[in-house]
Protein backbone atom coordinates (compact mmCIF):
# COMPACT_ATOMS: atom_id res chain seq x y z
CA UNK A 1 0.00 0.00 0.00
CA UNK A 2 1.01 3.54 -0.76
CA UNK A 3 -0.02 6.17 1.64
CA UNK A 4 -0.42 9.93 0.10
CA UNK A 5 -1.05 11.92 2.91
CA UNK A 6 -1.95 15.37 3.51
CA UNK A 7 -0.41 18.78 6.07
CA UNK A 8 -2.71 19.89 7.29
CA UNK A 9 -4.08 23.07 7.52
CA UNK A 10 -4.01 23.22 3.35
CA UNK A 11 -6.83 24.77 0.67
CA UNK A 12 -6.50 22.13 -1.83
CA UNK A 13 -4.56 19.11 -0.12
CA UNK A 14 -7.42 16.50 -0.57
CA UNK A 15 -7.63 17.71 -4.48
CA UNK A 16 -3.69 17.57 -4.90
CA UNK A 17 -3.73 14.01 -3.30
CA UNK A 18 -6.39 12.66 -5.46
CA UNK A 19 -4.20 14.02 -8.57
CA UNK A 20 -0.99 12.79 -7.16
CA UNK A 21 -3.30 9.07 -6.69
CA UNK A 22 -4.64 9.11 -9.84
CA UNK A 23 -0.84 9.57 -11.45
CA UNK A 24 0.58 7.17 -9.56
CA UNK A 25 -2.26 4.62 -10.46
CA UNK A 26 -1.96 5.47 -14.29
CA UNK A 27 1.66 5.60 -14.11
CA UNK A 28 1.53 1.81 -12.01
CA UNK A 29 -0.79 0.67 -14.78
CA UNK A 30 2.05 1.55 -17.55
CA UNK A 31 4.25 -0.50 -15.62
CA UNK A 32 1.35 -3.50 -15.91
CA UNK A 33 0.59 -2.70 -11.54
CA UNK A 34 -3.47 -2.79 -10.63
CA UNK A 35 -4.64 -0.57 -7.59
CA UNK A 36 -7.08 0.16 -6.21
CA UNK A 37 -7.78 3.30 -3.58
CA UNK A 38 -9.10 1.83 -0.38
CA UNK A 39 -11.01 4.38 1.31
CA UNK A 40 -12.76 1.78 3.89
CA UNK A 41 -8.86 1.72 5.89
CA UNK A 42 -8.81 5.52 5.70
CA UNK A 43 -11.05 5.70 9.05
CA UNK A 44 -8.43 3.51 10.60
CA UNK A 45 -5.42 5.28 9.08
CA UNK A 46 -6.81 8.47 10.54
CA UNK A 47 -7.11 7.30 14.14
CA UNK A 48 -4.55 7.77 17.11
CA UNK A 49 -3.59 3.92 17.04
CA UNK A 50 -3.51 4.19 12.98
CA UNK A 51 -1.00 7.10 12.63
CA UNK A 52 0.84 5.22 15.85
CA UNK A 53 1.11 2.03 13.73
CA UNK A 54 2.20 4.39 10.54
CA UNK A 55 4.62 6.24 12.29
CA UNK A 56 2.58 9.60 11.09
CA UNK A 57 4.33 13.09 12.37
CA UNK A 58 1.65 15.29 13.81
CA UNK A 59 -0.27 17.31 11.17
CA UNK A 60 -0.49 14.67 8.66
CA UNK A 61 -3.49 13.33 7.55
CA UNK A 62 -3.83 10.13 5.33
CA UNK A 63 -5.68 11.01 2.50
CA UNK A 64 -5.66 8.30 -0.10
CA UNK A 65 -4.86 4.94 0.51
CA UNK A 66 -4.11 3.10 -2.72
CA UNK A 67 -3.09 -0.74 -2.73
CA UNK A 68 -0.82 -1.83 -5.69
CA UNK A 69 -0.23 -5.05 -7.39
CA UNK A 70 0.59 -7.32 -10.33
CA UNK A 71 -3.44 -8.30 -11.72
CA UNK A 72 -3.77 -11.96 -10.81
CA UNK A 73 -6.46 -11.45 -14.41
CA UNK A 74 -7.86 -8.60 -16.24
CA UNK A 75 -10.96 -7.41 -15.49
CA UNK A 76 -13.86 -7.37 -18.14
CA UNK A 77 -14.99 -4.09 -18.52
CA UNK A 78 -17.94 -2.93 -17.12
CA UNK A 79 -20.82 -1.17 -18.93
CA UNK A 80 -20.59 2.60 -18.26
CA UNK A 81 -23.32 5.04 -18.14
CA UNK A 82 -23.46 7.86 -20.41
CA UNK A 83 -21.85 10.88 -19.14
CA UNK A 84 -24.46 13.79 -18.59
CA UNK A 85 -22.63 16.87 -20.25
CA UNK A 86 -24.40 20.39 -20.58
CA UNK A 87 -22.79 22.83 -22.55
CA UNK A 88 -22.61 26.49 -21.50
CA UNK A 89 -22.94 29.33 -23.76
C1 LIG B 1 -12.35 7.77 -2.51
C2 LIG B 1 -12.43 6.33 -2.97
C3 LIG B 1 -12.49 5.33 -2.02
C4 LIG B 1 -12.55 3.99 -2.43
N1 LIG B 1 -12.59 3.01 -1.50
C5 LIG B 1 -12.65 1.71 -1.88
C6 LIG B 1 -12.64 0.66 -0.90
O1 LIG B 1 -12.57 0.90 0.28
N2 LIG B 1 -12.70 -0.61 -1.36
C7 LIG B 1 -12.74 -0.93 -2.69
O2 LIG B 1 -12.79 -2.11 -3.04
N3 LIG B 1 -12.73 0.05 -3.63
C8 LIG B 1 -12.67 1.35 -3.25
N4 LIG B 1 -12.64 2.34 -4.19
C9 LIG B 1 -12.62 1.96 -5.61
C10 LIG B 1 -14.03 2.01 -6.19
O3 LIG B 1 -14.82 1.00 -5.59
C11 LIG B 1 -13.98 1.75 -7.70
O4 LIG B 1 -13.38 0.51 -7.94
C12 LIG B 1 -13.17 2.79 -8.41
O5 LIG B 1 -13.60 4.07 -8.02
C13 LIG B 1 -13.30 2.62 -9.93
O6 LIG B 1 -14.65 2.62 -10.24
P1 LIG B 1 -15.13 2.25 -11.70
O7 LIG B 1 -14.50 0.91 -12.03
O8 LIG B 1 -16.63 2.16 -11.57
O9 LIG B 1 -14.66 3.33 -12.58
C14 LIG B 1 -12.58 3.66 -3.82
C15 LIG B 1 -12.52 4.71 -4.76
C16 LIG B 1 -12.45 6.02 -4.36
C17 LIG B 1 -12.37 7.11 -5.41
Amino acid sequence: MVLISAVEPSTWAGEDCALAAQNLMLAGWSLGLGSCWIGNVQFYLNSPEGKRLLGLPDGCVPAAPIIVGYPASQPVPVPRNEPVVSWIG
